[in-house]
């Protein structure tokens, strides 16, 4: 296995015309939580799409971009999980269906296996929640289900785009103990888009740090916290921690 599950190189994206990404290459190391983070609008929600091959309305990837997957399968939590959902249908069936394109299971497995990884991220009546419809859920409720069928397929990567912006701060901490905890324990390679600095530190073995559709810098997240090289980042840590900047 190369020490790399995913390599992006030269990455460029417009969208109608108007230059979006330009020119961003970096490295997600396997089996490593990698944060990638950056203001609202610097691209990281359209770089991850890149890698999906999921682009919007008009979006056009430059020749010399190349992405390089050495992995087996990534499951994707999007940060606007309400498009994710068909809104007639079931959540535990839409789950379901998504979990049979990772792993061979009945729905009486799934119910079973996907019920576990409920509890464990704090739903009170698994259940009850799986026979609801999305409507009746709320976003960030979906986003929980959605990081629930990626834990619970166990692909070789996740990505999981804002996983906590919508979300208490206590169930923040339990998404991101779970996401720490499938990392430890199954090598799973996990991706979180944020723009949370908190998010960061309390995460990340690496960083990429993007701004206006550049990449800032990256590497070992001790190492960007300790000494960034790049104003940049140093002005988004300060901001992010004033007092202990100060
Ligand atoms: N479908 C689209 N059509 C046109 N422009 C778009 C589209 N999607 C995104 N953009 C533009 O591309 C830029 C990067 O968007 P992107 O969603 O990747 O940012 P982001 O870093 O994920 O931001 P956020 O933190 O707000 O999610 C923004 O300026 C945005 O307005
Ligand atoms: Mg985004």
């Amino acid at each position: 296995m190369p020490e790399n599950i995913l390599e992006i190189e030269h990455l460029s994206l417009s969208i109608f015309e108007r230059q979006i990404i330009n020119d961003i290459s970096f490295g997600v190391k396997d089996k490593k939580i990698t944060c990638l983070v950056g203001e609202s609008g610097s691209g990281k929600s359209l770089t991850m799409a890149s890698v999906l091959g999921l682009l919007p309305d008009g979006a056009v990837i430059s020749p010399e971009s190349r992405i390089k997957f050495n992995g087996k399968n990534i499951f994707s939590v999007y940060q606007d999980p309400i498009n994710s959902f068909n809104y007639s249908v079931r959540v535990g069936k839409q789950l379901y269906r998504m979990a049979k394109g990772y792993r061979n299971t009945s729905r009486k497995e799934f119910d079973k296996g996907i019920s576990e990884v409920l509890t464990r991220l704090r739903f009170t009546d698994p259940a009850s929640t799986l026979a609801k419809y999305p409507f009746e859920l709320s976003g960030g409720m979906l986003q929980r289900l959605m990081i629930a069928c990626g834990i619970y397929v166990a692909p070789s990567l996740i990505i999981a785009d804002e996983p906590t912006t919508a979300l208490d701060v206590s169930i923040q901490k339990e998404i991101m103990r779970e996401l720490r905890a499938i990392n430890h324990e199954l090598d799973i390679s996990i991706i979180v888009v944020t723009h949370d600095f908190g998010v960061v530190a309390e995460l990340a073995d690496e960083v990429v740090v993007m701004h206006n559709g550049v990449l800032v810098e990256s590497g070992d997240v001790f190492q960007l916290f300790d000494n960034p090289r790049e104003g940049y980042t140093k002005a988004l840590l300060e901001a992010s921690f004033k007092e202990a900047y100060l």
